[in-house]
């Protein structure tokens, strides 16, 4: 049950970063808007809060981790990338949100491999 919430926050925090992205380039003017200020915030804490009630669900005392460390850690790095995709222009802006766009994905199957280092 929290696990689908939690995969429902995933879509939605794509949905949001994606739509705030267009909406920055085909209507600014709507950026000012309270709905699209507030919505992704609502929608991210909610991400992090059914992540946070997973983990005390989980039984980790096989010590059997080491994917989550990596899923925060990267974590981070998508939320530094998508303030710098919505903060800065021109070229840097989309190379934040392909950079934002690749941690996501990571996270994503970080998640369902529980193996940070499923590349190797
Ligand atoms: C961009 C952010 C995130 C993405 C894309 C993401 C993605 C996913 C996906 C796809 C799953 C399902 C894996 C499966 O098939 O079993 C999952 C499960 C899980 N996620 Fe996240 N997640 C994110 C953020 C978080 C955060 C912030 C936390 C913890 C603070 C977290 C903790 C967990 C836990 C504990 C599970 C359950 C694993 C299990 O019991 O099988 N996630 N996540």
């Amino acid at each position: 049950m929290i696990k689908m919430l939690h995969l429902t926050f995933v879509l939605l925090t794509l949905a949001a970063f994606g739509g705030k992205m267009f909406i920055s380039v085909a209507r600014p003017a709507l950026l000012d808007h309270k709905a699209v200020k507030i919505a992704p915030h609502v929608i991210s804490s909610l991400l992090l809060l059914t992540g946070i009630i997973l983990v005390f669900q989980g039984n980790w005392r096989a010590g059997d981790y080491g994917w989550l460390v990596a899923k925060i850690i990267v974590l981070f790095g998508f939320i530094g990338l998508g303030i710098m995709a919505m903060r800065s222009e021109g070229t840097n802006r989309w190379l934040a949100f392909g950079g934002a766009i690749a941690c996501f994905i990571y996270i994503g199957i970080v998640a369902v491999s529980k193996n940070a280092f499923f590349f190797l």
